[in-house]
């Protein structure tokens, strides 16, 4: 049965494209490049042994897409990941942001209904609860106004998947919300790969501990939770990989209980900055370098995710702890630099 993966080269892309060849689904991959390497399709096949179908090209072409889908019309669901994701550049860039991230979307669905193809697994974000007012957070609260052109970008995609579907009865989508996605495949073949300075925690974290950041920057410890900082869900990636694995399969053995469903993908644990490096240093045995400074603008206090719904619905629950996060964000960090070294990647 074939799938196609866009972004699939990129963090959590490429760790569903794994999961998914081995649960012996066909894999196509369809990712410009603008934040993965090529390198990447290659490490895939390493773990499993089989090499997905790669094509270059941009989702936000109209035209490409089209031909692409007329060439793939045998695809029985399509995992939609590629979009651009830094929040501090989506206010800097907000017109990149709603191009690439909304036109690419239009332009999968238009091409999923002309061709048959009827299913699609949305990649969202707890960015659409903003800072909740009961916590933790399940799908049923209410979507505040984002706090960014990015996080905009999420709801808005929702809202256009859904008047899709209302109008093409034969469309159906699942959009799984993100908590936040840390650590790495354990063969450390793949991995988060940020493009220049992190904007995120853990790669900012194991990038200081390897000595190419000076030290790291705890923005604010004058919140109020526990240890004073921010408070999040940290999901394994491998973890949240399976997730869209199972929600595949839902989709295709006509399991879905509506045309339309949110899933939250998280623990269910919420963690202060001070935890995760905590945790860091345990499974490191790495001192870290860090300096508390002032407030991130943007980010909220604490948020942390209701799992029962998907618990329940979809059979799934994040099984790897914080230090098992931790651990393989670093064996990854060691092995992707010793390699780069090796081979100038
Ligand atoms: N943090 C630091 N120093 C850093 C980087 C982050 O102290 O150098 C702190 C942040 O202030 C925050 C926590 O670490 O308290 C987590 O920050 P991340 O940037 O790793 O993650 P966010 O929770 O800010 O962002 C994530 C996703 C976004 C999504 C957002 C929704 O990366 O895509 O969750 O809340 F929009």
């Amino acid at each position: 049965m074939k799938i196609l993966v866009t972004g699939g080269t990129g963090y959590i892309g490429s760790h569903t494209v794994v999961e998914l060849q081995q649960q012996g689904f066909e894999v196509v991959i369809v990712d410009n490049l603008s934040n993965s390497q090529a390198w990447i399709v290659d490490a895939i096949a390493q773990i499993t042994g089989i090499k997905p179908h790669f094509e270059q090209f941009d989702l936000a072409d109209r035209a490409l897409t089209a031909d692409f889908f007329r060439r793939h019309n045998d695809l029985k669901g399509v995992i939609h990941f590629a979009a651009y994701k830094a929040v501090g550049e989506s206010v800097e860039k907000p017109l990149m942001y709603y191009r690439n991230n909304l036109v690419s979307l239009m332009n999968i669905l238009e091409s999923m209904a002309a061709n048959g193809v009827p299913n699609l697994v949305f990649s969202s974000s707890c960015t659409v609860y903003g800072q909740p007012d009961e916590l933790p957070v399940s799908e049923k609260a209410p979507i505040k106004k984002a706090e960014s052109p990015y996080g905009n970008t999420k709801q808005i995609s929702e809202e256009i998947i859904q008047d899709t579907l209302h109008a093409d009865k034969r469309l159906n989508a699942i959009a799984l919300r993100y908590f936040n996605p840390i650590g790495a495949h354990d063969s450390a073949l793949i991995g988060e790969l940020p493009l220049g300075v992190p904007n995120n925690l853990v790669p900012y974290i194991t990038q200081t501990a390897i000595g190419l950041r000076p030290h790291l920057n705890v923005f604010g410890s004058d919140y109020n939770t526990p240890d004073g900082t921010p408070i999040r869900d940290y999901i394994h990636v491998v973890d949240l990989a399976q997730a869209h694995v199972v929600a595949v399969k839902r989709m295709i053995e006509g399991r879905m209980k509506a045309s339309f469903e949110v899933f939250n993908l998280g623990t269910g644990t919420g963690n202060g900055v001070l935890e995760v490096i905590n945790s860091f240093e345990r499974v490191s045995g790495v001192k870290l370098n860090y300096k508390i400074v002032g407030r991130r603008a943007g980010d909220v206090e604490k948020v942390w995710a209701d799992p029962s719904w998907s618990n329940q619905e979809l059979g799934w629950k994040a099984k790897r702890s914080l230090d098992e996060m931790t651990a393989s964000a670093w064996k990854w960090e060691q092995a992707y630099r010793a390699r780069a070294k090796e081979t100038n990647q």
